[in-house]
């Protein structure tokens, strides 16, 4: 008898991620708005963003995302039966984003839906997905945090135009037998834990002056900044928190921390709560601004692609986003 129990987990098997083609740079901005790179850069960390222009929407951003880390996978959209797209700027209030990207994919059979959970949406996407892939239900899931903020923004408010960014980022998970313990005592791969938790009392923080079924608008986004500031780092520390716990890890085993990339300020304070050292956090915000639910697979996708990120690796996400909704989760790759 062997006694090597396995048990299926959500193994990464590559990323991808797109950006629109237009850069903006902090200086830019202060053409249109009574702001400066010296602000922004201080305050945020952020020194540019890319903006979406004609033809670029979520879904086609999205689509680009999913093609690069299917190539990444050596994979085809044939080989996908899930797709979970996070947004929460579609390209219409229906059919949703997944299933315009399954099509704008090619892909014809299995099954592809939205998640909404604002800038945590990426965290809840993979959640979701794991749990299809460990029950045995699907085999290969696309992943994607795709998203358009610059057409939810006020331009005139400088408290907040200055602070987001279009783009996407995609993650192939396919479900796989891994041994429960290891040999070594080596960790399995795949997703290994994950935390979600949201309260809907904090809608007034962060949240979208318009919609269907109210103002018959998309309306614009207002957001509270010293109090989501606030909430976040208290919430996102405990998550994680609970999250090594149910890995049954501590912050010292990580490899790398990949945040959500809102704001540098947030993301130093939630590191060094836990002494997670600067050269283990992957850093995107100086470059894509906050691009919502797709900053942790655009961040992951940087961070594969210039080699830092290799299998074996231990990896905490985690983000904050409207409603509040926030959660993190632990994978080895
Ligand atoms: N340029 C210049 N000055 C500005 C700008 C700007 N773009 N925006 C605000 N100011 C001014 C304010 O008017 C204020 O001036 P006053 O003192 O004369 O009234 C001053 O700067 C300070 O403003 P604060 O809001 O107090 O600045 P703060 O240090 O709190 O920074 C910020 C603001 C960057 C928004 C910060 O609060 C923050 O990062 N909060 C978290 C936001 C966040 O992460 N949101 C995303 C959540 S994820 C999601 O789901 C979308």
């Amino acid at each position: 008898m062997s006694g090597d129990t396995k048990r299926l987990r959500a193994v990464v098997k590559g990323v991808g991620s797109a950006l629109p083609n237009r850069c903006v740079t902090n200086k830019e901005l202060e053409e249109t708005v009574d702001t400066s790179d010296e602000w922004i850069v201080q305050r945020t960390g952020i020194r540019q963003r890319y903006i979406a222009g004609e033809g670029e929407t979520t879904s086609t951003l999205g689509i680009r995302a999913a093609q690069a880390a299917l190539d990444r996978a050596g994979l085809t959209p044939d080989d996908i039966d899930l797709i979970v797209c996070a947004t929460s700027t579609p390209d219409y209030t229906f059919p949703s984003t997944a299933t315009m990207i399954q099509a704008g994919l090619g892909c014809t059979h299995g099954v592809a839906f939205d998640v909404q959970a604002v800038c945590a949406g990426f965290v809840f996407a993979v959640s979701t997905a794991e749990k299809f892939l460990v029950s045995g239900s699907h085999k290969r899931a696309l992943v994607i945090g795709a998203e358009t903020f610059s057409r939810i923004l006020d331009w005139q408010d400088r408290t907040t135009c200055v602070l987001f960014g279009d783009g996407a980022g995609a993650m192939v998970l396919e479900a796989e037998e891994q041994s429960v313990a290891a040999a070594g005592g080596n960790l399995p791969r795949g997703v290994l834990a994950t935390c979600l938790r949201s309260d809907g009392r904090h809608r007034a923080k962060l949240y979208v002056d318009g919609g269907p079924s109210t103002t018959k608008t998309v309306g614009f986004l207002r957001m509270e900044g010293k109090e989501v500031f606030r909430f976040a780092v208290g919430q996102v520390t405990d998550v994680m928190a609970e999250t090594f716990a149910s890995a049954g890890i501590t912050a010292e085993d990580l490899d790398w921390f990949v945040p959500h990339q809102a704001n540098r300020r947030i993301i130093d304070a939630s590191a060094q709560k836990f002494g997670i050292p600067t050269e283990k956090v992957v850093l995107t915000v100086q470059d894509h601004g906050n691009t919502s639910a797709a900053s942790i697979p655009l961040a992951l996708s940087v961070a594969c692609g210039d080699g830092r990120i290799k299998p074996g690796d231990l990896v905490m996400i985690e983000a904050i986003g409207g409603g509040f909704t926030w959660g993190a989760a632990v994978l080895r790759w």
